[in-house]
């Protein structure tokens, strides 16, 4: 526990003090001392100690100055003050001012080290509430969301009018993009906050546990029911239900749902009993429910129930200037959570990164940190520790055909021709998606642009 705790000591008496002193150091504790008030606030303003002792009368001030002082300016350290006169008036003025406790002299020794383990542990505790407390609110604030590219610029947008709202939304994007962050964070920073907030994913379940799990179910409504259950609907009640995959649900609980999400009641599997519910409805997909509508996959009608406000997060390859911040930010939170050394990456490596085309989004860029981090030992990430799937495979030393003519060459409009006709290769084969052709070619998207741009490429 004694990651060095620090105590000062504050009395004008010599001997009292180097006692004092003495005694705490015994237990394991640093320990500062000040004999008066001049030199004691010197030292409050330059380290944050954890526990004050302080003699209540001093030549230069009191006690009690020390304490509004530290109050001010170090509100997390504990006070506890000394008084010799057994003077119970001065010891409860202290108390009122925020004093942690007061011993009176002559001290008993055991007495103060039980005072100044108490100090100790309230303070525990409080900095765990407030850490506990950061994390809870931190959790599903936007800005644990990281993007400032202007693709994620618009999703913040949209988020903050929908968390206004009521209305069903829709959150699309592939695998990995952050659908289930959105949607907690739609939730934790909406008016049911303080509700449930109930995940399902239809994908996970088996088809015929999905309706049970959805609605619930009565004892005796299929083999197994040995009692009456509620559904995630109920679970959710007031707050909010998180559908996710939604769209592999199969067509017949598509129809159940569509009448829950009308009527806003359900009925438990083996029930005719309607439960009234008031649930705000959040639903993810990874594919084209618009087009799992025109092939007859998934019901029109239950489509515009759940997309009422549709949500679209944009691949990590479309947003290569997030891929800095999602470095820096999955760095800090998976040493923080290994209890590792803080690191940093190397220009080159985060260079590799932003190239790579990241087929798995933000989950398969976090997961890589993590792993980095695991296998090395070194303050700095450097292009070593990249995978070389990563860094991808670049044609070296591959022959030249072209030849010098006779009458010479026009240099730079040959240059010109080779890039135009590689960058044109590149996006043709990526599709269009700049970082992926940008990687392909070995520069990055920001060099890529720049010579479409010069090349006069564009469309
Ligand atoms: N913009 C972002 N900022 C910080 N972390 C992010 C961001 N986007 C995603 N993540 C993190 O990436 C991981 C994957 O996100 P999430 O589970 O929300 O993705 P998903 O779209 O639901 O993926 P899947 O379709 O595979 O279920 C999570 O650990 C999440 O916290
Ligand atoms: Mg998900």
């Amino acid at each position: 526990m004694n990651d060095k705790i620090k105590i000062l000591v504050i009395d004008d008496d010599d001997t009292g003090r180097d006692v004092l002193s003495m005694l705490l150091r015994s237990v394991g504790y640093e320990v500062t001392s000040a004999a008066n008030g001049e030199s004691a606030l010197a030292l409050i303003d330059r380290v944050q100690y954890h526990v004050i002792v302080s003699d209540l009368i001093l030549p230069d001030s009191s006690g009690l100055d020390i304490l509004r002082n530290v109050r001010k300016v170090a509100p997390a350290t504990e006070v506890i003050v000394v008084t010799g006169h057994a003077s119970a008036q001065t010891a409860v003025r202290a108390m009122k001012e925020g004093a942690f406790d007061y011993i009176t002299k002559p001290i008993d020794f055991d007495e103060l080290k039980i005072v100044v383990s108490n100090a100790l542990e309230k303070q525990n505790i409080l900095s765990e509430n407030r850490y506990l407390r950061r994390q809870l609110q931190g959790r599903f604030e936007f800005n644990n969301i990281i993007g400032v590219s202007p693709a994620m610029n618009l999703v913040f947008e949209r988020m903050n009018r929908i968390v206004k709202t009521d209305s069903a939304v829709l959150v699309s994007g592939e695998s990995g993009t952050g659908k289930e962050l959105v949607a907690k964070a739609l939730h934790y920073n909406g008016t049911r906050r303080e509700q449930p907030f109930i995940a399902v994913n239809c994908s996970a379940i088996p088809e015929t546990l999905l309706e049970s799990e959805l609605f619930g179910h009565v004892r005796g409504a299929f083999t197994g029911a040995i009692k009456d259950k509620p559904g995630k609907f109920e679970a959710a009640n007031h707050g909010t239900i998180f559908l996710d995959e939604i769209g592999t649900l199969p067509l017949h609980l598509q129809g159940k749902l569509l009448r829950v999400l009308q009527e806003h009641e359900v009925e438990r599997v083996g029930s005719n009993k309607t439960i009234k519910l008031q649930v705000r409805v959040i639903s993810a997909t990874n594919s084209d429910l618009e087009n799992m509508v025109k092939r007859g996959e998934f019901r029109e009608d239950l489509y515009y129930r759940l997309n009422v406000i549709p949500l679209h997060l944009p691949p990590l390859r479309e947003r290569q200037q997030d891929i800095i911040h999602l470095v820096a930010f999955f760095l800090e939170k998976q040493c923080r959570l290994m209890g590792r050394a803080p690191r940093s990456i190397s220009k080159q490596a985060l260079e590799a990164l932003e190239q790579y085309a990241w087929p798995g989004n933000v989950r398969e860029l976090e997961n890589l940190i993590e792993r980095m981090i695991a296998l090395t030992d070194a303050a700095v990430i450097t292009i070593d520790d990249v995978p070389a799937k990563i860094i991808g495979e670049r044609p070296v030393g591959e022959a030249l055909t072209v030849t010098l003519a006779k009458a010479g060459v026009d240099l730079v409009a040959t240059i010109s021709r080779v890039e135009r006709e590689l960058i044109s290769q590149a996006l043709l084969s990526s599709g269009g998606v700049k970082a992926r052709a940008a990687a392909l070619l070995g520069i990055n998207r920001t060099t890529l642009v720049e010579k479409i741009k010069r090349l006069k490429m564009e469309e």
